[in-house]
């Protein structure tokens, strides 16, 4: 009887958990595994809600966005019952192991059921935040930002028309490695991201400047700036998820600096937020591969019996890193990429010295 591996998406999808799913199934098949899909991440695991997986259901999938697992943000840790549902699943579905796919939450309760119940997981990495720390990249983030980038430059089209300042809202939550290099590609005037307290000053002296000389502007915005107290919305009181995130989507980044930006420059704004569609459509080729190289890997980890690790990018090579690093601490935008973002942005001529 073959082993039977259980595979899982959870949290916000992306794309490239298509090929990721289909490089683990076809690899696992190949070194003589079967593997079922739980449904819906985690929440699956605890409903003991899965189907098998053949060649036939991943075969055409490697250019498909979202996932065919389907996703959620459940946390058998919050959920009544829910860690011993679903190592009760584990064993009526007669799991011999599990792979998780998935960012910092999902990640975080595959370490935890191993490292407290002994649950042989291996990890995934997966998010279009890019903001996991244990790998170079995550897949979903060169898609993710590959679709922000087109988004400005249709920005700046329409902002030079209208001669209008053009403010671009992106996700990313805490992280802005989205925002960045969106801004960095696409041209952008000023790029706010939560790593670099916000400067409204600068970035309407910044914004003025770069008006004067074009006749228009963009800026790019991450959904989880933080402003002083008086810019914010106070009266919106933040919902949050199973994992005590703040749902970003009533906070309304975007339209507030496009506010203070008419108000302190007198210069027509626009604000555009982009959202969902970011994590949709089909995987670029950078992600195809990524995704495709983790999953396969991390059917090759099972194999060896490396549980309570996880597949990752380290420069060009996919190695094995321990699941509790790369729960552990978020990677968050550095002060290099802020300084070389900074230059890019506020576009100098030659200054004397
Ligand atoms: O973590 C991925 C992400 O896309 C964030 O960038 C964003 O804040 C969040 O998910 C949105 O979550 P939801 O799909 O639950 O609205």
């Amino acid at each position: 009887m073959p082993r039977k591996i259980g595979i899982l998406t959870g949290g916000g999808d992306c794309p490239g958990l298509n090929p990721a799913i289909r490089g683990a199934v076809i690899q696992a098949l190949d070194l003589g595994y079967e593997c079922w899909g739980l449904e819906e991440g985690w929440k699956g695991l605890i409903e003991g809600n899965a189907r098998k997986l053949t060649l036939s259901d991943v075969e055409g999938i490697v250019g498909q966005g979202g996932t065919i697992l389907g996703t959620s943000r459940t946390n058998p840790f919050k959920k009544e019952k829910g860690v011993e549902k679903a190592l009760e699943s584990l064993k009526s579905l007669g799991l011999y192991s599990l792979i998780a796919m998935g960012g910092e939450d999902t990640l975080g309760v595959a370490q935890r059921l191993y490292a407290e119940h002994q649950v042989k997981v291996v990890g995934v990495p997966k998010t279009m935040d890019n903001d996991l720390s244990a790998t170079d990249y995550t897949f979903g983030f060169d898609t993710a930002t590959t679709i922000a980038v087109d988004a400005a430059e249709k920005l700046i089209d329409t902002g030079k028309s209208h001669r209008r300042v053009m403010v671009l809202e992106v996700m990313g939550r805490e992280a802005g490695w989205v925002a960045l290099f969106t801004g960095m590609a696409a041209g952008a005037d000023y790029i706010a991201i939560p790593e670099k307290p916000f400067d409204e000053t600068e970035m309407l002296e910044q914004i003025k400047v770069a008006y004067q000389r074009k006749k228009h502007a963009l800026v790019v915005v991450s959904e989880a700036l933080k402003f002083p107290k008086s810019a914010s919305n106070g009266n919106v009181i933040p919902e949050k998820d199973d994992f005590g995130h703040t749902l970003l989507k009533e906070q309304g980044t975007g339209d507030t600096v496009a506010k203070m930006i008419e108000k302190g420059t007198g210069i027509e704004t626009r604000a555009a937020v982009i959202g969902h569609i970011q994590r949709g459509g089909k995987p670029t080729l950078f992600d195809r591969m990524l995704a495709t190289r983790v999953g396969m890997k991390s059917a090759q980890m099972t194999h060896a019996g490396q549980f309570g690790r996880m597949a990752a990018m380290r420069g060009s090579e996919i190695i094995d890193v321990s699941l509790k690093e790369a729960a552990g601490t978020l990677k968050k935008v550095s002060k290099d990429w802020i300084i070389a973002a900074q230059t890019l942005c506020a576009k100098r001529e030659t200054v004397s010295r």
